[in-house]
C-alpha cells in the first residue's frame, strides 16, 4: 500500500529524462531475460509518429516509465515499467491509467499490448483494468540462453 502522504507525480518523458528511463526499463527488464533500451532506442521510437512517453515519479525519484503509439482509432502500449523495489504500490495502474487517458485523448478506441506468458504480474494487472486475450505470437520473446516465450496479445475497448 502506498504510504498516506506519498506524493505520485505524471509527466511527459522528455529528451532529458532519456538517460533515467533507459535506466529504469533496464532495471525493470533485464531479470525477466529481456534486453534492457538504451537512450538511441528511447530517443528514436518517441521519435516516431504518435508515439509518447509518460515517467512517474514518487516525492521527486523516478519511479516507472510507459511508452505508447496511437494511430488513428487504435493504440499500442509499447512498453510499461516499474522500478522493483517500488512495485505493489499502485504505480503500474496508475500509469496504465495515464495512458489510457493518453490515448483516449488523441482518439483511439482501442488498446493494443503483448505480453510475455510467463509474466503474470503484468498479465494479472492487465486483466484487473479489463483487458482481454485476443490472440497469441509464439516464441516471441527472447530470453537469452533459455527458449523464446509466448506473447499474449491482450486488447482493451473503450469506445
Ligand atoms: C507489471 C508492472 C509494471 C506492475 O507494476 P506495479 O507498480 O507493481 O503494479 P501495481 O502495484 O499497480 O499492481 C496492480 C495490480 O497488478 C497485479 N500485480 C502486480 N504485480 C503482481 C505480482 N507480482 N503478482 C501478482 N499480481 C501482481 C495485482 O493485481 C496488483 O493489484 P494489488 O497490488 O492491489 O493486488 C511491474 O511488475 C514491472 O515493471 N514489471 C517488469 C516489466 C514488465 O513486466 N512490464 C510489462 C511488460 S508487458
Amino acid at each position: 500500500m502506498p504510504a498516506p502522504d506519498m506524493h505520485r507525480a505524471l509527466r511527459p518523458l522528455g529528451a532529458l529524462d532519456l538517460d533515467r528511463a533507459a535506466a529504469l526499463h533496464g532495471e525493470a527488464f533485464t531479470p525477466l531475460g529481456e534486453r534492457g533500451w538504451t537512450r538511441q532506442d528511447m530517443a528514436e521510437l518517441l521519435a516516431s509518429p504518435g508515439v509518447a512517453g509518460l515517467l512517474i515519479q514518487i516525492d521527486g525519484a523516478d519511479v516507472g516509465m510507459a511508452i505508447c503509439r496511437v494511430a488513428a482509432d487504435e493504440s499500442e502500449l509499447v512498453t510499461i515499467a516499474v522500478r522493483p523495489a517500488e512495485r505493489r504500490r499502485g504505480t503500474g495502474r496508475a500509469l496504465l491509467a495515464a495512458v489510457l487517458d493518453h490515448v483516449r485523448a488523441a482518439g483511439a478506441r482501442t488498446l493494443f499490448l503483448e505480453v510475455a506468458a510467463d509474466n503474470p504480474a503484468a498479465r494479472t494487472l492487465y486483466e484487473q483494468v479489463g483487458f482481454r486475450d485476443v490472440g497469441s505470437r509464439p516464441a516471441y520473446f527472447r530470453r537469452g540462453d533459455r527458449p523464446a516465450v509466448d506473447a499474449f496479445v491482450m486488447r482493451l475497448d473503450f469506445g
